[in-house]
């Protein structure tokens, strides 16, 4: 790459936490660092930065993505939901109170990624297995619980859900 591509910036658009966005961004710029160093949400978290630990999840268009997988420019015209946002709007109250009954976040590292990647899947509505509920899990790294009470909880609210 020349140093001319590498310094080539783009103008984008967006919706982030339901506030419209508009900013220069370099081309290489990642969403993940977008969201933190230029829109101070830091609530999303870099840690592999290889699309492995799932501590940069957000959603995009509804859909839960690796944000050091994404360019900026890639979420160019997309409605952009980070943790701050959906703490804020309420939306994952219930995961959050089964994480802080089960104490299924220490570090709290892994936790924006967690919440996120377990509501996508209890969105879906369907009963699953633990074990299953650790597959939907596997992509979202955790170096202090041990998994045990994070899928404690997620099974909890799935149970009350359904029963409701
Ligand atoms: S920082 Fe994105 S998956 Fe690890
Ligand atoms: S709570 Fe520390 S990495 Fe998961």
């Amino acid at each position: 790459m020349t140093d001319d591509e590498s310094s080539y910036e783009i103008e984008i658009s967006l919706v982030v936490n339901g506030a419209s966005v508009k900013r220069r961004v370099s081309a290489r710029q990642h969403l993940a660092d977008f969201l933190r160093e230029d829109l101070s949400l830091t609530g999303t978290h870099l840690g592999c930065e290889h699309g492995v630990c799932g501590a940069c999840t957000v959603r995009v268009d509804g859909r839960v993505v690796r944000g050091c997988l994404m360019l900026a420019a890639q979420a160019d015209g997309s409605t952009v939901e980070t943790i701050e946002g959906l703490s804020d709007s309420g939306a994952l109250a219930e995961l959050q109170s089964a994480f802080l009954e089960r104490n299924a976040a220490q570090c709290g590292f892994c936790t924006a990624g967690m919440l996120l990647t377990a509501s996508e899947f209890l969105a879906g509505g369907r009963r699953a297995s633990r074990q299953e509920i650790r597959d939907v899990l596997s992509g979202n790294m955790c170096r202090c619980t041990g998994y045990q009470a994070i899928v404690d909880a997620v099974e909890a609210v799935m149970i009350k859900r359904l029963d409701r």
